[in-house]
């Protein structure tokens, strides 16, 4: 910033330079700390106007903002009143071309300086002031300093403003980009809740609009091979069973789409539960899958955690699932273990299958998709994304890693270790 420029070429301006007082310095650092803690504009005006009228001693200060074309004269405090509230064209008032020429003025008399509206003056207690841009490049506003009575002001007085113009531009481009982050945070929770709305609305339409006709399908295609079955040709038999497979794999997505949805805000009811219990009933009900899929399942110790025992145990089911369906071909194996890690429960649940290959370890987890080994079996891709979810709910994490030997291995972590009297 370029030096004061002194009006009226008057010599008693240049008097000595006197170093701030201690005093002064003393109320700089703390217009200096309370500027750097501001969060917002109110906060930087408050603190300004104060410190600027107690540095030097004045009997005014103003605070003034570039709006467009104006000058906005903000905040002020004064012995008698200024023009808070107000807006001056930039190139009617000091404020406007100390902004106009990043430069600070010191005009020990008004009415000697031309540059000066005096209407705007003259019923104001104000004889000399001193005017110091906020930021060099481009002030974005101005501190006003006045005096009732003619005051050429020290260049002590003119460098303690400007560190005060400097700290405050500091500040003002802190709030804004503040206010850039939490516009930007703010955007992209709308855009998820959005998104969040439009899955919770579809949902609700599948559950209503796609189920009802969806239960007349297959509620007639289980009328005609009733009906028909001894005189239908196996043609006949052929496609009525793909009608009714296909209706069976609408009704499980459907029903997949609608739980994944309420994982997200459907109330937890928590409550202390043994996951070897959960596990235990997982396994009882794919009893049949097991079975036919010749697959063997071990379990060894798991621990007690807190939460939501029906959906920790579609969560056990789904990885359980997937372990025999992407496990190996022909002898499938999957071993549930888990354990206590200081205050975290871990759960794993591995495979002797292909595993997955490290560039899909994070989108297996996306609602739809499907990787590599999902070619291998019939499925909806929504399996893992509804598990993560739930998991999240608890305050865990479910990633994927190698298993021991190959294959996959899925770990949860949920926290808060829980003991038997817990
Ligand atoms: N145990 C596993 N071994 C290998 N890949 C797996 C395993 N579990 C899941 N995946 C991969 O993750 C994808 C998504 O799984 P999921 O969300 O359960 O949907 P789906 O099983 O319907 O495909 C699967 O298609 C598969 O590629
Ligand atoms: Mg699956």
């Amino acid at each position: 910033m370029n030096p004061p420029v002194l009006a009226s070429g008057d010599d008693s301006a240049l008097r000595a330079t006197t170093a701030p007082s201690t005093h002064a310095m003393g109320r700089l650092v703390q217009a200096v700390r309370d500027l750097a803690a501001a969060r917002d504009l109110d906060r930087v005006v408050e603190i300004v106007r104060h410190a600027a009228r107690e540095l030097v001693d004045a009997d005014g200060a103003t605070f003034v903002l570039r709006d467009e074309g104006q000058c906005f004269y903000v905040d002020e405090d004064a012995i008698h009143p200024l023009w808070r509230g107000q807006r001056f064209p930039l190139d009617a008032c000091i404020s406007g071309w100390s902004m106009l020429h990043s430069e600070q003025v010191v005009i020990p008399d008004i009415y000697l300086d031309d540059r000066i509206p005096h209407d705007a003056y003259r019923l104001t207690f104000v004889k000399s002031l001193v005017m110091t841009p906020i930021r060099t490049a481009e002030p974005v506003g101005s501190i006003g300093t006045y005096w009732a009575g003619e005051r050429v002001a020290t260049p002590a007085d003119c460098e303690l403003l400007l560190a005060l113009a400097d700290s405050t531009s500091v500040a003002m481009e802190s709030i804004r980009i503040l206010d850039e982050l939490e516009r930007r945070v703010a955007e992209r929770t709308h855009a998820l809740q959005a998104s969040n709305h439009d899955l919770a609305a579809f949902a609700h339409v599948a559950a209503h609009d796609l189920t009802a006709p969806l239960a007349t399908i297959s509620g007639y295609a289980e009328l005609i091979s009733d009906m028909d079955a001894a005189s239908m040709s196996s043609e006949g038999t052929n496609a009525l069973g793909k009608v009714r497979r296909q209706a069976a794999r609408m009704a499980g997505l459907i029903d997949a789409v609608l739980s994944y949805s309420t994982a997200a805000t459907a109330p937890l009811s928590v409550s202390t539960i043994s996951l070897r219990d959960v596990t235990d009933s997982v396994l009882c009900d794919l009893a049949d899958l097991i079975a036919s899929r010749g697959a063997s399942v071990e379990v060894a110790d798991l621990p007690l955690v807190r939460g939501s025992a029906p959906l920790l145990e579609r969560v056990v089911q789904n990885l359980v699932v997937n372990a025999i369906s992407y496990g190996d071909p022909v002898a499938p194996r999957v071993r549930i273990e888990g354990g206590v890690r200081g205050a975290e429960v871990h759960v794993q649940v591995s495979d002797n299958g292909g595993g997955v290959t490290p560039d899909e370890r994070e989108s297996i987890f996306d609602m739809f998709s499907r990787g590599t080994a999902g070619a291998l079996a019939p499925g909806s891709g929504i399996g893992l994304a509804f598990a993560r979810r739930v998991v999240a709910r608890h305050g865990g994490t479910l990633t994927v890693s190698d298993a021991e030997g190959g294959g996959a291995c899925f770990t949860l972590v949920l926290p808060g270790r829980v003991t038997a009297e817990g």
